[in-house]
């Protein structure tokens, strides 16, 4: 996620803003940039990679400033490159910003900015708009040129501003992305995280939504939206650079977890537009296209696998077409039956896993059209797709999967929707139904995890178990596979999952009092299968813990705990059914002192076969 960091006050800014950038590297980022005022001009240095590869090509420069505005950037608009770096300059670099967000009407924006005045850009990013609206309105009061940018942008961002003309000052705005301001003596900072600041201030004021700031060596005025001078308390910050990066939660996945609301609204709401219609923005599939495939292979690995499971049900269900889910690593090496009629879609979060790209390129010299579903702009996956369906996760931390997966179920939806509609397979009120359901998505997300203390509770009772099952039917067994592969990547515990109606054909002779059963029972018409299938299971001395949508309550006389999940139609339930046991799979690894983040073995990105 990008990151910002501005400094102002009487010694060198570069060093100070370098410091702060390195701070923030632990969120993921593909390039980095600074711009400091000099001799009258903007001095602006960017570069793609990591911040030693800024730091390389501004280690010789001799120009320095007191003040400074610098950028980690994770790509969205455009791919990480040099020029889409931040900061970007207007016209003749008399002003820069750096910007955390999206500008939506940027498209918009960019050709008033050709047409009018005639602004030659020089980036694929929505964020040069910004420079360029602020280098137009200025005229000597960089506040007053700000203030009126942001009248023409809409979106959720957070902007820092500097001006060749006021080499004294930082402007910055809050829409929807976090500042905060950091109070030196004779200095100040303004960032988009507290680790950028903690090396130099400890206390702080909280930039809220809407709010301008203008900070100079000696001071940090915030106003409102009405221009009105607002008076902040000052937060003291008593966390320290470690507990500060995952903003106050103990681990990265627990973090994530809890992001899994906004990742939700930001993967819908880039793909929705106001009348419910998915704006394919990026997307060159066409209807003819989408008439022409007859099969669909989703190929991934992992938790991304996992995503594609459910991913095949829904997309067989709205788009009526036949779907083979298939792990990558197996479908590279099994000659596929793969031709011009096929759509492959490849899931990954990373966009670099050597399977998935594996697998990729196989389809694709066969013919098929590529379809990927990727979280990292720019990555390898995602360049060599004709089409990306990008999950709004921002970055993941933590090795275990989480906000990646809710999101990649997000676009498994949208795909869905899109072709069944499009194929004229689904009617117009079942669209809008869906849709209606997913948009009600973050709210009962955040609902479940406002009950994080009931499922804590549960692993206390349960961590010390040696054997975890989880079973489902119809989509929660695909949600089953996920929980099980949460809980034994990150607390070592075995598990298993399997679909509930395959137990009397084997697994069964398992059960015991010693086996603890996750057994998901969100789906209304299966909900009596899997009473019975609990049934057995219990028979044979197993303790549940059964998940269920409010209201079904039958299954607290067959389980020895439940865990609901808000009502919704079954369709969309997996989205809310993996919450609780990714909660349960952190809570049992955390109360068996294991390493969450970083469970042993295993790699966030694995980019070898
Ligand atoms: C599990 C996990 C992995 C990844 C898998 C694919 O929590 O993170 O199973 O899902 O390695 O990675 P991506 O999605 O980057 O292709």
């Amino acid at each position: 996620m990008c990151g910002i960091v501005g400094y102002v006050g009487s010694e060198h800014a570069k060093e100070k803003i370098i410091d702060g950038l390195k701070r923030l590297e632990y969120r993921g980022y593909d390039s980095a940039g600074i711009a400091l005022p000099v001799n009258g001009k903007i001095e602006i240095r960017k570069h793609v990679g990591e911040i030693k590869n800024l730091e390389k090509i501004i280690g010789g420069d001799d120009y320095d400033a007191p003040v400074g505005i610098g950028h980690t950037r994770w790509a969205t608009h455009g791919a990480p490159s040099d020029i889409n770096a931040h900061p970007h300059g207007n016209q003749n670099n008399s002003v820069a910003v750096v910007h955390n967000g999206i500008i939506e009407n940027y498209q918009e924006i960019r050709e008033w900015l050709q047409r009018e005045y005639g602004v030659a850009f020089k980036s694929e990013t929505d964020s040069e708009v910004i420079a360029h609206l602020i280098g137009i309105y200025y005229d000597g009061d960089l506040l007053k040129a700000v203030n009126k940018a942001v009248e023409d942008m809409r979106g959720a961002y957070a902007i820092a501003v500097i001006a060749a003309d006021e080499p004294d000052k930082i402007v910055a705005v809050r829409k929807d992305a976090p500042l905060v301001a950091g109070i030196g003596k004779g200095f100040n900072l303004i960032a988009s995280d507290i680790p950028a600041l903690l090396k130099y201030v400890r206390e702080v004021y909280f930039i809220e939504n809407n709010e301008t700031v203008v900070l100079t060596k000696d001071n940090i005025d915030i106003y409102d939206e009405k221009g009105r001078k607002v008076k902040r308390e000052v937060f003291h910050v008593s966390w320290d650079a470690d507990a500060a990066e995952k903003e106050g939660y103990e681990h990265f996945m627990l973090k994530e977890i809890h992001e899994q609301p906004k990742g939700i609204q930001d993967t819908l709401f880039k793909r929705l537009a106001d009348d419910n219609s998915i704006n394919l923005d990026g997307i060159t599939m066409t209807k003819e296209d989408i008439e022409n495939f007859n099969k669909v292979y989703i190929v991934a690995c992992g938790t991304a696998y996992h995503a594609g499971l459910v991913g095949k049900m829904v997309i067989e269900k709205m788009a009526e077409i036949p779907v083979e889910t298939d792990i990558a690593s197996e479908f590279r090496y099994r000659d596929p039956f793969v031709d011009d009629k096929t759509l492959f879609i490849a899931i990954s979060q990373s966009g670099e896993t050597q399977d998935t790209l594996a697998a990729l390129r196989e389809a694709k010299a066969k013919g098929a059209r590529i379809m990927s579903v990727v979280n990292v702009v720019g990555s390898s996956v995602a360049r060599e797709s004709d089409d990306v369906f990008y999950t709004w996760a921002g970055p993941e931390i933590a090795v275990a999967s989480t906000k990646a997966y809710t999101t990649q179920l997000i676009c498994m939806y949208l795909i869905a929707l899109y072709m069944g509609k499009t194929k004229g397979a689904i009617d117009e009120d079942y669209y809008n139904l869906i849709i209606s359901e997913l948009k009600a998505l973050p709210d009962k997300v955040a609902a479940i995890l406002e009950k994080e203390k009931d499922i804590e509770k549960l692993a206390k009772k349960y961590y010390h178990k040696e054997h975890i099952f989880f079973i489902g039917r119809g989509l929660d067994s695909g949600v089953s596979y996920e929980g099980s592969l949460k809980l034994k990547e990150i607390s070592y515990i075995h598990s298993f999952a399997i679909a509930a109606g395959e137990l009397k054909h084997g697994t069964i002779a398992l059960m015991d009092p010693d086996t603890l059963v996750v057994a998901l029972a969100t789906q209304d018409f299966l909900y009596e299968k899997m009473v019975s299938n609990i049934v057995e299971v219990r028979s044979r001395g197993a303790r549940i813990v059964g998940i269920a949508k409010e209201g079904k309550n039958e299954i607290e006389k067959v389980s020895d705990e439940v865990i609901y999940v808000p009502q919704c139609i079954d369709e969309v339930t997996p989205v809310l059914a993996v919450v609780p046991l990714q909660l349960l799979a952190y809570f049992i690894a955390k109360e068996r002192e294991c390493n969450i983040d970083k469970p042993k073995n295993l790699a966030k990105s694995v980019t070898v076969e």
